[in-house]
């Protein structure tokens, strides 16, 4: 897709600041554990270096921040989770907060979750992704940091996380942020889901 507009909205700690649906775009959230890569990836995928920002220390994006994509899209990049590192208290005011972000959202037509496919899914992922389809919302899966691992063995890691979420390697995106690999791929799989 021909990014023409890539901007950011808000940021928002509190259910009071999500955007909800000004002008009925479909919104599409990237989900993961802290530092997998969720903001390097949108930047990657829309072009733009600085647009999310991202940082080598986990539990960078603090808020669930809402991105304008050719006012066609919303972008949502939400905190990540599971990094022992982040102080409790901001994980456990996270949590509620993207729960109510996710449940009940009609504007939100598909969810990224992001895995780095050298440590792969957890239970937290399977158990996302099963919550995700019993709630009838659409589910990508793209392994990033694809760059570290070696090219030979990036099929059978595939196979190996299809295996453990129980879903078919079709459904999954081989990624890199630092070479772009994955990118045109990704967006074709968005087009297809959201139908932009
Ligand atoms: P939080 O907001 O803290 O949850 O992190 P995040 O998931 O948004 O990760 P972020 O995009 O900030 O990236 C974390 C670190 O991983 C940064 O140092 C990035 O440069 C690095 N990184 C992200 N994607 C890739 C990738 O595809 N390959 C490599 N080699 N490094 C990456
Ligand atoms: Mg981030």
């Amino acid at each position: 897709m021909k990014i023409k507009k890539a901007e950011f909205i808000k940021g928002a700690t509190t259910p009071e600041g999500f955007i909800k649906n000004p002008g009925g775009q479909a919104q599409i959230a990237f989900s993961g554990r802290s530092n997998v890569g969720k903001s390097s990836l949108i930047n990657t995928i829309v072009g733009r270096k600085k647009l999310a920002r991202t940082s080598s220390t986990p539990g960078r994006t603090r808020e669930i921040n809402f991105f304008n994509i050719n006012d066609a899209l919303i972008f949502v990049d939400l905190p990540g989770y599971g990094y022992a590192k982040v102080p409790k208290e901001m994980r456990k005011s996270w949590r509620p907060m993207v729960d109510k972000y996710l449940a009940g959202n009609d504007d939100l037509k598909l969810v990224i979750v992001i895995v780095d496919i050298r440590r792969g899914p957890e239970e937290e992922e399977l158990s996302f992704l099963m919550w995700l389809k019993e709630n009838g919302i659409p589910a990508l899966v793209v392994t990033t940091k694809s760059d570290k691992e070696k090219r030979g063995k990036i099929a059978k890691r595939v196979a190996d996380i299809a295996k453990t979420l129980q879903c078919s390697p079709d459904m999954i995106v081989t990624f890199s942020s630092t070479t772009g690999m994955g990118k045109d791929k990704l967006w074709s799989k968005i087009r297809e889901i959201v139908g932009v």
